[in-house]
């Protein structure tokens, strides 16, 4: 009941809704791997130290992957209890991971030589992930991409002037181009990402860009024309109604207070995060987040309604470093036993205990216990209706107590009226976040 009320965007009743999958799948890897991996600090480096394509090169010519594994990528993937993958198959610095016939500036012109798209998904398929291909309508190596607030010679003295020379128009037919192969030659693809617009963003008389720029219209027309089954995220600006609701919305880098909804309208939803700060492999970064946030970060999704798009970002020899093998060990570890208040799951109506978070499938009602309290926890809201409890992760039984009108004593636990105490073991299990199954009475 809960899922269906946050599949918004759906066809209207009676047609099977394509999208229903991703509300049910809720976890999905995001892969963010170009040249800036060699620069290994941060994928924005481009931008930053406003380097010109010529100084960018040298990631280019020393882009030589040569210990990737797609198919360890995607065991581990499957293992940490994603379902789907989205991967970036341009960044905003241009650099394509396949062999794109309207382009050089792709991984068959390094030293590596090979089409690293095609391998990979065919990797997260074989695992039975679902694929997404992330896809920049920013580029700042395209020659036709006019210089804006984002671009690496924003403050180049000539920028204006160069504009002159550069033709919108043909750099959107190019990403036309690009979109048609990747949705040609890959078999199906599940989800499109687009990523993003800035069209109030002017700087220094450069203008920002939006729909009109990307012609996001058609570009979309083409997309579901060659995918019909697709999920295409919200970042092309296009116009925003209770009647256009986008397939979903993405927020990044941080949780919602409340699920997001658009002209009132609830709306599909997806956050994506990164373990530390930077997409993009980031040596020397060091804001790597705890298990317990990472396991939040997707009860909070799903307690809302909404999936997570947990981010890797790959070295330059191909490989998840230590920190990122880890993190996904974290998932692993915690979906191996509790994936079943995840999948399939949603918010839940009853009221939920401080500390706590609740995500509901049909009649079972997950407790998930952030700050684990001293024996007790008391619940409003399914005296009449809890039928059975346990601790997830070991089906261990968690007895409660009802409410009773004449207490004694002050010696026994007093439960407050209408409410339910579960009688918890003193220590925390030894579980990142530990989950309470409640099982509700038909
Ligand atoms: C941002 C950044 C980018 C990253 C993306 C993921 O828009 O530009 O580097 O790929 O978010 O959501």
């Amino acid at each position: 009941m809960a899922i269906a009320m946050h599949q918004s965007g759906n066809p209207a009743s009676g047609e099977v809704d394509k999208h229903a999958w991703f509300s049910r799948d809720r976890l999905g890897l995001f892969i963010h791997w170009g040249l800036y991996a060699l620069g290994a600090r941060h994928e924005w480096l481009k931008n930053r130290e406003e380097l010109d394509d010529e100084r960018y090169q040298r990631y280019f010519d020393n882009f030589d992957p040569d210990l990737y594994e797609p198919k360890e990528w995607a065991r581990r993937a499957r293992l940490a209890g994603m379902k789907y993958v989205v991967v970036t198959t341009k960044h905003h610095e241009g650099f394509c991971l396949w062999d794109s016939k309207v382009t050089d500036y792709k991984a068959t012109n390094t030293p590596c030589g090979k089409d690293l798209l095609t391998p990979l998904v065919e990797a997260f398929r074989a695992e039975g992930l679902k694929i997404g291909f992330y896809y920049s309508l920013i580029d700042w190596h395209h020659p036709d991409f006019p210089i804006d607030v984002h671009h690496p010679l924003r403050n180049h003295p000539d920028a204006k002037a160069l504009n002159a020379g550069r033709n919108m128009a043909n750099y959107a037919a190019y990403m036309r181009e690009q979109v048609r192969e990747l949705l040609t030659d890959f078999g199906r693809i599940d989800i499109m990402w687009f990523d993003f617009s800035y069209p109030r963003r002017e700087y220094r008389g450069l203008s920002g860009k939006g729909r009109a720029d990307w012609e996001s219209e058609r570009l979309v027309e083409l997309v579901r024309e060659l995918q019909p089954g697709i999920i295409v995220n919200n970042r092309l600006d296009l116009p925003l109604d209770a009647n256009t609701l986008p397939d979903m919305v993405t927020p990044e880098q941080y949780t919602p207070r409340v699920a997001p909804t658009i002209a009132g309208q609830p709306v599909r939803w997806e956050a994506c995060h990164t373990f530390s700060g930077s997409w993009g492999y980031h040596r020397d970064e060091d804001t790597w987040k705890s298990p317990e946030q990472i396991i939040k970060l997707l009860i909070d999704s799903v307690a809302m309604g909404g999936n997570l798009l947990m981010n890797v970002g790959p070295t330059g020899r191909g490989t998840l470093d230590a920190r990122a093998i880890g993190a996904l060990e974290v998932y692993q570890n915690w979906m191996a036993l509790n994936g079943r208040s995840i999948y399939e799951a949603g918010p839940s109506d009853y009221p939920v205990p401080s500390g706590c978070r609740y995500t509901q499938r049909g009649n079972r009602l997950y407790l998930h216990v952030c700050d684990w309290p001293y024996r007790h926890i008391h619940i409003e809201g399914i005296s009449d209706k809890i039928a059975y409890a346990q601790l997830l992760h070991d089906a261990s039984e968690v007895r409660w107590l009802s409410h009773i009108k004449e207490v004694d004593s002050n010696v026994g636990v007093t439960v407050p009226e209408g409410m339910i105490t579960l009688e918890l073991p003193v220590r925390r299990p030894n579980v990142t976040v530990p989950v309470i199954e409640i099982i509700l009475k038909p």
